[in-house]
């Protein structure tokens, strides 16, 4: 994360500590902070999350300033030490510079760089970055520039930050201040995130409004490959070339409390019980009173959508369970095949796509890598692009055909919870205008559906009511060491997800099955007292798999397992079999999912908590992964 300001108003140290505290979300190895004052440049690293970096700054304060960078650390090149964390200096120290992303061709500029005499002190691809700005900027200003007024200085600034981008590959966004221009920070990205925010009298950048919606609500969308100049006053957005080019502005529809913690211990426990709401918002204004869905933000020919011959759905983590989910409602309802695909193993194995294809891909920040550069892909194999996304602003739906935005608010904890019922939430609405272009369901069906996903936030309310039960559950099995999932059809993607939620938080060997494989293999695991988790269909409808799922229960069971059963209210055939039995509300088979998935997060969250972990910011993660 790296928040920025130039201001006339408020401290820069104090901007740039608020947004890193907002941004931390995205990466917590070790956070640094520049600040530029008359005196020229000054920096504090610290290892570690923020709080390490803040109680260095109390020792060892920076002079007041008006303009500052700062950063939170996600390691790629070289650990999390101090010395390797950003900011980093070049041009002897008077130039500091920030960086998202990899440097990939950093290798052979180091060397270049070293030829000319530049000594590296840390081992990141940023230092070279840096270096390269400031052997560039150095060599512009020495040839004549000098003792120019500020607006010349902040243009050679741009300028040199322009020609390094020319001779930088990878991913990036990169910001640079220099103590020859107290006014001034010069912004560039390529492929990384990076918005633009508009204050009275300062200015702002983040990797997210995030990093800036303390102090204010205009945001600008910048593109790819586009640099920005700001001042207190001014903002100057060109291209790489230095074409002038209008950002989109925007009003970020959320404020700050938002993206607190509103009483709750953590932001985690905050977003699970955000749920009702995450789902009921996501659904406001898609359909007219008669049922009919009203999609017209989606900015693709609705004929067009209607012809598509295949589904192929794009995410990672959390997100591509959403995926999974989606698979068997849009199928059962539009007739159409759906594929799912982790992104980063779907762009680099020749797949098969072309103008009929949609390419859906689920984001929760709309900025994963991984998602974005299949996506691209995808876009130039001819395929429609349609992203569901939460964050208005991120480039992945910017970059596609359409885009279906859920409202779950900011999801500020690592791990994802009202995002992934979003995402369901959002693909099922698709799901049903399709089959409402294509004349797969009547318009009757379609109106019940949406009835059922109505009742939804109620009944997810009603899980979170019962939360103690799970997590009394929870804390009596904080020594586990393997916990496994199991469930079917829409039950599989949900097993998977709870174990998941166990492995990024409680960092607990976890594993989610398709019940009916278990017989073969994953039966072997079981041994006496392994917890099991089953995720039970409802007994109702005419192909229930309930029976099914039943026998696997009593087939883990005979083998010593510890059999923990989700089920749907009414269903006591589970209870013979049960150690342990959590009842969600009665709700169609499709929208299960919505509501199983909810005691399974609560597990994980009050298991992590119980273990004394941070459920917020689990180890090696980042919630934001702008690398591939
Ligand atoms: C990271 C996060 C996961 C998330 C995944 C996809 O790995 O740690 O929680 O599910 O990225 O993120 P996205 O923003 O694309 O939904």
């Amino acid at each position: 994360g790296l928040p920025t300001k130039t201001s006339g108003t408020h401290g820069a140290l104090d901007v740039v500590l608020e947004g890193l505290r907002r941004l931390e979300y995205r990466g917590y190895d070790s956070a640094g902070v520049a600040v530029v004052s008359p005196a020229g440049v000054e920096t504090r690293k610290k290892a570690g999350k923020l709080a390490n970096l803040v109680t260095a700054l109390e020792m060892d304060p920076l002079p007041a300033a008006l303009t500052g960078i700062g950063h939170t650390r996600w390691a790629t090149h070289g650990g999390p030490t101090d010395g390797n964390a950003h900011p980093h200096l070049a041009d002897g120290d008077r130039l500091a510079l920030i960086h998202n992303g990899i440097i990939e061709n950093f290798a052979e500029l180091r060397k270049e760089l070293l030829a000319k005499g530049v000594v590296f002190r840390s081992e990141t691809d940023t230092e070279v970055a840096a270096a390269l700005l400031g052997d560039i900027y150095r060599g512009l200003h020495d040839a004549g520039t000098a003792g120019g007024d500020a607006a010349e200085g902040a243009d050679l600034l741009t300028q040199a930050m322009r020609h390094a981008c020319q001779r930088l590959e990878g991913a990036f966004t990169l910001l640079a201040v220099h103590a020859d221009l107290p006014g001034v920070v010069v912004a560039a990205r390529r492929n990384s995130p990076l918005v633009l925010g508009l204050g009275e009298g300062e200015n702002f950048l983040g990797s997210d409004v995030s990093g800036f919606i303390d102090f204010t609500r205009r945001a600008v969308e910048l593109g790819q490959d586009q640099i920005v100049t700001i001042t207190p006053e001014t903002h100057v957005i060109t291209d790489f070339r230095g074409t002038p080019v209008q950002g989109r502005e925007f009003t970020v529809d959320w404020d700050a409390a938002a993206a607190e913690k509103g009483g709750y211990p953590s932001f985690m426990e905050k977003e699970i019980n955000d749920q009702p709401s995450a789902v009921a918002d996501t659904l406001l204004g898609r359909a007219d009173a008669a049922g009919r869905l009203t999609l017209d933000e989606l900015r693709i020919n609705p004929e067009e959508l209607a012809q598509v011959s295949k589904i192929i759905v794009l995410a990672c983590g959390t997100s591509a369970y959403a995926g999974q989910v989606a698979k068997y409602a849009i199928e059962h309802w539009c007739r159409i095949p759906v594929e799912v695909e982790l992104s980063h193993e779907f762009r680099y194995r020749d797949p098969i796509v072309d103008a009929g294809t949609l390419v859906v891909s689920i984001s929760q920040s709309g900025e994963t890598m991984d998602t974005l550069m299949a996506v691209r892909y995808a876009k130039e194999q001819g395929a429609k692009t349609l992203s569901i996304c939460n964050t208005n602003g991120s480039t992945i739906p910017r970059e596609s055909d359409a885009v279906l935005y859920t409202h779950a608010g900011p999801e500020i904890a690592v791990a994802s919870t009202k995002a992934f019922l979003a995402q369901i939430t959002a693909t099922y609405l698709l799901g049903l205008y399709l089959a409402q272009l294509r004349g797969n369901l009547f318009s009757g069906q379609i109106k019940d559906i949406l009835a059922d996903l109505g009742k939804i936030p109620a009944k997810i309310q009603d899980v979170l009511d019962r939360a103690d039960h799970i997590k009394e559950l929870a804390r009596s099995m904080k020594d586990a060491e393997s916990v496994l999932f199991l469930g079917r059809h829409v039950g599989y993607p949900v097993a998977m997800e709870g174990a998941l939620k166990l492995k990024e938080i409680a960092y607990i060997h976890a594993e989610g099955f398709a019940a009916g494989e278990l017989k073969h293999g994953p039966i072997a695991l079981i041994d006496d007292g392994q917890p099991v988790f089953v995720v039970v269909p409802s007994p109702r409808g005419r192909h229930s798999l309930h029976s099914k799922v039943v026998s696997n229960i009593q087939e883990v069971r005979a083998r010593g397992a510890k059999t923990l059963v989700i089920a749907e209210a009414g269903d006591e055939a589970v209870c013979d079999y049960a150690e342990f039995v959590f009842y969600v509300p009665e709700t169609p088979t499709l929208l299960m999912p919505l509501l199983a998935t909810v005691p399974l997060q609560i597990f994980a969250c009050e298991l992590a908590t119980a273990k004394g972990y941070d459920v917020d910011q689990p180890r090696n993660l980042a919630k934001s992964v702008t690398v591939e």
